[in-house]
This record gives structure tokens, C-alpha cells and sequence, in this order.
């Protein structure tokens, strides 16, 4: 008979980042941030590549995992810009692992009245810019040999419309983001490049806080769609995110994770 006396660690040690390097763009703040603590805590340098500057209390926190992090100021919707910054991060942090896509921006106008700045821009971060940082991160990832790990994060609204708000061109942004991950992961697997994407729900963060203080009513109607009641937290993209980082999901490629609090599900 075996004894009940447990000796092993209770834990699937697949789930785990421990000396990787981590690409992590719209970094600074909001789910992008969220990213960046959870890989640090499970043992992954980070490198934050955005147009904002994360506070120096933000780096140092994501360092007290004893994991380096730095800040490269970055557009990513500037071709040039972007291949520097990687091959910077790649000279100071040894290789890249994990890209995490994050940096992102929404404007809510109505299908009718929708300025064609606001497509071309939005086009542009949402899908252009990880496009680009995506490519130029495969590229190292293809020539170190050592596999990798490439998340994009797409919404809850490029599978359904919102009736809180007028976003179609993000939502088109987001959409060309999941018909992105699975030529992508054909192209990539022989490369041991995996691509997958999130699609979040409606989570609380700077981004919707400030939609929230323009109109009270918005979060309320955001927390209503969910099964829960409420929006969803950052911190609870993380144990998706560790999955799809880690070697635990070695075996998945070209998918689209949805953690909507059962918004679809109805
Ligand atoms: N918050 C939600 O409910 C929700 C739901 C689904 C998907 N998302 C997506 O998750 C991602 C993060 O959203 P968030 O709510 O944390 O937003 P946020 O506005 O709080 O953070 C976005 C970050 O992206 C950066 N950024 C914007 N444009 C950039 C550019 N051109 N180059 C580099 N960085 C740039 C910003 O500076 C910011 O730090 C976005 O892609 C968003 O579309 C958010």
C-alpha cells in the first residue's frame, strides 16, 4: 500500500518561465503590466516596449523577482523603431522567448460617423504594430534554435458585437489578429514557434477606468454582460497567460484563448 505521507512539490513544474525573456508590448500599463508581473514572478526577464513610461515603482517591482526588466521606449507601429529595439533587447537580454502583444488603443464612434483617421490608427497599433513586433521577434526566435512563445491579445468583441459600445473598427483590428495566429503557427512550428492569442472580456483597467469616468453608466452596463456581475480583474489573465508562455501548453498553437466571465455564454 502507498503511504499518504506527501515528499513531491505540489505543483506542474511546466508552468514555469524560469530563465526566459519576455517581449512584452503596452507594458507600461493596464493588462500589458498584469503580463509583465506574472511572467517575472514565474521567473522570465522582461523587456517593455511602449509609447508610455512605466513608473520606476512598476520596474522595481517587476526586479524584486530577481528577474532583469527594462523599459525601451517604442512605437509599435514604426517598422524601424521596432527591428532597433528587438536587436537592442536581444544584444542586453541574451535571446527573446516570449512576445506578448498588448500595446493597443479603442475609440468608440459609431459605424456611421467613424473618421478615417480613427480606422487608419487603430488599424495601425491594433494590428500593423503586432504584426511587425511579432515578425521581428519569429525572426530572432527562428535563428536561436531554442523554440519560443508568441501571444497576441484580441477581445470578447471580435467575436461579437458589444451593445455597450460603437468600436467596429477595433473590433476589426482585433479580428485580423486571430486570423493572424494560424498561418503564423503553420509557418512557425518548424521553427518550435508557437501562436496563440487571448481574447479578454471586459476587464478593469486604465483604458476602460477612463471610458468609466467619461460615463458611469459604461461600467455598469460591462459588469451587467458578465455572468459574475463585474468586470474582470488583470491579474486574472495570468494563469492564461503563464499557460500559453510556458511549456505547458507545448502542444497548442494557432489558438484564440476567450476568458470573457461567460459574457458569451448566455
Ligand atoms: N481592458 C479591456 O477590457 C480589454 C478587453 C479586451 C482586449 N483588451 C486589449 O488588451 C490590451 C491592453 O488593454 P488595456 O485595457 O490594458 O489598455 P491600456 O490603455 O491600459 O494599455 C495599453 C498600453 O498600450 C500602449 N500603447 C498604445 N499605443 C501604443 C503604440 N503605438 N506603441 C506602443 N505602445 C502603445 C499604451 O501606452 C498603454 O501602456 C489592448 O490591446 C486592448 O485592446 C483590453
Amino acid at each position: 500500500m502507498a503511504s499518504n505521507s506527501v515528499t513531491a512539490k505540489r505543483t506542474i513544474a511546466d508552468f514555469t518561465c524560469e530563465g526566459k525573456v519576455a517581449v512584452v508590448t503596452g507594458g507600461a500599463r493596464g493588462l500589458g503590466y498584469a503580463f509583465c508581473e506574472a511572467l517575472a514572478e514565474s521567473g522570465a526577464s522582461v523587456a517593455i516596449l511602449d509609447i508610455g513610461q512605466p513608473s520606476d515603482e512598476a520596474l522595481e517591482k517587476l526586479r524584486s523577482f530577481g528577474v532583469k526588466a527594462e523599459f525601451y521606449k517604442t512605437n509599435v507601429c514604426d517598422e524601424e523603431q521596432v527591428a532597433k529595439v528587438v536587436d537592442q533587447v536581444v544584444k542586453e537580454f541574451g535571446y527573446v522567448d516570449i512576445n506578448v502583444n498588448a500595446a493597443g488603443i479603442v475609440k468608440d464612434e459609431p459605424f456611421l460617423e467613424t473618421s478615417i483617421s480613427n480606422i487608419r490608427r487603430t488599424l495601425d497599433v491594433n494590428t500593423i504594430g503586432a504584426y511587425l513586433v511579432a515578425q521581428s521577434c519569429a525572426r530572432v526566435m527562428s535563428k536561436q534554435g531554442r523554440g519560443g512563445s508568441i501571444i497576441f491579445v484580441a477581445t470578447l468583441t471580435s467575436y461579437q458585437a458589444t451593445p455597450v459600445q460603437n468600436i467596429s473598427i477595433y473590433a476589426a483590428s482585433k479580428a485580423a489578429l486571430r486570423g493572424l495566429i494560424k498561418p503564423m503557427a503553420m509557418e512557425l512550428a518548424p521553427h518550435g514557434i508557437r501562436v496563440n492569442s487571448i481574447s479578454p472580456g471586459y476587464m478593469m483597467t486604465d483604458m476602460t477606468k477612463m471610458l468609466g469616468e467619461q460615463n458611469p453608466e459604461l461600467i455598469k452596463a460591462f459588469s451587467k454582460e458578465s455572468m459574475f456581475g463585474r468586470m474582470g480583474k488583470p491579474e486574472e489573465l495570468r494563469g492564461v497567460l503563464i499557460f500559453l508562455a510556458s511549456g505547458a501548453s507545448s502542444y497548442m498553437t494557432g489558438q484564440d484563448v476567450l476568458v470573457d466571465g461567460g459574457v458569451s455564454s448566455w
